[in-house]
């Protein structure tokens, strides 16, 4: 893509599959090209269709909030979209609904997912952080992402669904066939697909039998007595809180370890003043989200953005990792300072669709740092920065694996 590539309806196919390209390698600089360029650019998107990418802040921010962009994909063109395939038991959830259907039920597992429910989290959070790091070989190098990253989010969530302990699984490998797919082999995230459908109806049969005081015995109550919720919205319901309270909590906690251990004098400064975690925590989120794009929405009419009009129908991707590093809003945005008042960030989204799991999506990351660093004062990377390997997602930001000393 040359640097005065127009922005715009008539791109040529092959330069939007090149700035998908740039994005997959060097993201932040393919981003900071195209905000200079314009405010919303044609690209492939991550389902190979054509989309629109909008990059700026304010237009960001103010698409996650506008009620004309649709995540419901009959408002989009018939052939545009190709998105996941997933079967109306899990599709049927938040992500993919506007109001009224939206409305109920966030209505409803808002009334379950209390925030005294995530504040009792907070002691089994720290015990279960304390415990995985007591289990590290006594040596380094260690695997962060495999031994520490991931099994405490999967802990959570089981432990806020009310999952018994026998019944834990390693969501990883589902997840990971979910969210960066091997296009040569279909049949994996199929398979994966089958094995979270079977998984969740077990679970919901077994809590049926044996409710207990947890979210998902509140939620069935809902639908069994109340008739508030379908069937498949309650397994779709069931199937994004375990999905996305898993898969971005692991992949954000990975990211700020990386980013502190590659900006020395800021991780001094956190172990010097613990006090600064809260907004550490914003400003970790900002400077390397695991959720660069917001969940795809489709214009119910013509709609503007900073002077580029899209069509009714069309795709578009809200690029929150742009939007993160725009100087208009950010000063100095590739600097990671975890003292800036970075509570602008988008991480957790902006709106009607924002993050359910917010508080319980910090209180993880704050007290997975604090274990981390009370617990290693030598905790170091055990290859390079650029050496670590990334996942091949423009969706999903995150580490395949994070081989540390300590
Ligand atoms: C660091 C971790 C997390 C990040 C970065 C994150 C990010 C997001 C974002 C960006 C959205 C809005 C998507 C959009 O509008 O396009 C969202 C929505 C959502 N998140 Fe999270 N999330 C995290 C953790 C969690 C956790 C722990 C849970 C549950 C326990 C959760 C459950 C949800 C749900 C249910 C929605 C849909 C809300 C709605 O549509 O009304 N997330 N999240």
């Amino acid at each position: 893509m040359s640097s005065h590539a127009p922005a715009g309806p008539q791109a040529p196919a092959d330069q939007a599959a090149d700035i998908a390209a740039q994005l997959a390698v060097d993201p932040h600089a393919a981003y900071a090209r195209l905000r200079e360029e314009g405010p919303a650019h044609r690209i492939a998107g991550t389902d190979g269709r054509p989309a629109w990418l909008v990059t700026r802040y304010e237009d960001v921010r103010r698409g996650l909030a506008d009620a004309r962009l649709s995540l419901d994909k009959r408002h989009a063109l018939p052939g545009n979209y190709a998105g996941m395939q997933l079967p109306p038991a899990l599709d049927a959830n938040l992500l993919n609904m506007d109001p009224p259907d939206h409305t109920r039920i966030r209505r409803l597992v808002s009334q379950a997912f209390t925030p005294q429910r995530v504040e009792r989290l907070r002691d089994p959070v720290r015990r279960t952080a304390d415990l995985l790091l007591d289990a590290l070989p006594a040596e380094g190098p260690a695997d962060l992402v495999a031994a520490y990253a991931a099994p405490l989010p999967i802990a959570v969530i089981c432990d806020l669904l009310g999952v018994p302990a026998s019944e834990r699984r390693d969501f990883r490998s589902w997840t990971d066939a979910l969210v960066a797919p091997d296009p040569s082999r279909p049949e994996l995230a199929r398979a994966a697909v089958g094995s979270m459908l079977g998984y969740l109806t077990d679970l919901i049969a077994g809590k049926r039998r044996q409710p207990e005081d947890d979210l998902l015995s509140a939620m069935i109550a809902a639908r069994d007595e109340g008739r508030r919720l379908s069937e498949d919205e309650l397994l779709s319901l069931a199937f994004l809180i375990l999905f996305a309270g898993y898969e971005n909590t692991v992949q954000l906690i990975g990211n700020a370890v990386v980013a502190l251990l590659a900006h020395p004098d800021q991780l001094a400064a956190l172990r010097a003043d613990r006090n600064l975690l809260a907004t550490a925590v914003d400003e970790l989120m900002r400077f390397d989200t695991p959720a660069p794009l917001a969940i795809r929405r489709f214009p119910r009419e013509d709609v503007d953005f900073g002077g580029v009009t899209v069509p009714a129908g069309e795709t578009v991707l809200l690029s929150i990792a742009s939007a993160h590093r725009d100087p208009e809003r950010f000063p100095d945005p590739d600097r990671l300072l975890l003292d800036r008042p970075a509570t602008g960030q988008l991480a957790l989204g902006h709106g009607i669709h924002y993050c359910l799991g917010a508080p319980l999506a910090r209180l993880e990351t704050e007290i997975a740092l604090d274990a981390l660093l009370t617990r290693f004062p030598r905790l170091a990377l055990a290859v390079p920065e650029p050496g670590l390997r990334r996942r091949p997602s423009m969706r999903a930001r995150g580490l395949v694996e994070l081989p540390v000393t300590y």
